[in-house]
């Protein structure tokens, strides 16, 4: 793993957009994995704002989303399709048939999930996958517990995934309690990985990341087995490592 700590939330953010820029450029018809979620907001702006001024040609791009909640169609306003839609895919020069998420109003769930697996297998696999963080270890909607083997299938969220995504939906009752998601051995065959963290709220998640054991207690642990993955993480996020003095030695202040 390479283990990046910067300064700020937004420097963390910038050196996100720089990796999607670099592997974009070396490859203009990258397979991309995309996150959602409140971390990537900001990757999303500034990504679209300096590929736009950067001329970054992204027609040729395919991407393929994490997860979709189990119910919600397409055009609701909480599904992950309208969050890419109007977050990124709207700023940036991207045909949407280019663009798969799951679909979270299949009439059979499990068939989408095996759908979805197949289609990212025709594409080549992924190679370049971006990922947020939950605060209980998740990577996509891989809750604990998740088989570190498991492909593209319906989970179960979590009492607190369902309460940190609460704030969007309004009301508990709205949050789905379903979600079709890649499994941790999809997202493990990508060629390279990039993970961004920020805030204090992640910090236990991201020590039991990188210095726990590896184990379906926190997903993400399974990145210490991938050969290809960069963490990048603020201050904050950060406080709860151990071995910091060495990561700031390997690349000080994440260079
Ligand atoms: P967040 O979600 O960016 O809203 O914290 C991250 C995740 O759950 O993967």
């Amino acid at each position: 793993m390479k283990i990046l700590i910067l300064a700020t939330k937004n420097e963390a953010v910038e050196r996100t957009v720089r990796l999607l820029h670099t592997a974009i450029r070396k490859k203009p018809n990258l397979v991309l994995g995309l996150a959602t979620g409140g971390t990537m907001l900001d990757v999303y702006q500034s990504f679209a704002k300096s590929a736009l001024s950067a001329g970054l040609e992204t027609d040729k791009l395919t991407t393929f989303n994490l997860d979709e909640y189990i119910g919600l169609p397409a055009n609701h306003p909480q599904s992950y399709r309208t969050y890419m839609n109007d977050n990124l895919f709207a700023n940036l020069n991207i045909p949407l048939s280019q663009t798969y998420i799951p679909r979270g109003d299949a009439l059979d769930p499990e068939e989408e999930a095996h759908r979805y697996e197949a289609l990212l297998s025709a594409a080549g696999g992924l190679d370049f996958q971006l990922l947020g963080l939950g605060e209980n270890g998740h990577i996509g909607f891989n809750e604990p517990s998740s088989s570190l083997a498991s492909r593209t299938r319906v989970k179960t969220l979590t009492r607190s995934t369902r309460d940190a995504n609460r704030r969007y939906f309004g009301c508990d009752e709205g949050v789905p309690k379903l979600a079709i998601t890649m499994g941790i051995r999809s997202i493990m065959d990508a060629k390279s990985i990039v993970l961004l963290a920020t805030g204090s709220e992640k910090a236990q998640a991201v020590f039991d990341m990188i210095e726990g054991p590896v184990s379906a207690s926190c997903p993400a642990s399974a990145l210490q087995f991938h050969q290809n993955t960069t963490i990048i993480l603020d201050q904050s996020s950060a406080a709860e490592l151990r071995n910091t003095e060495y990561y700031q030695h390997v690349h000080k202040d994440g260079v």
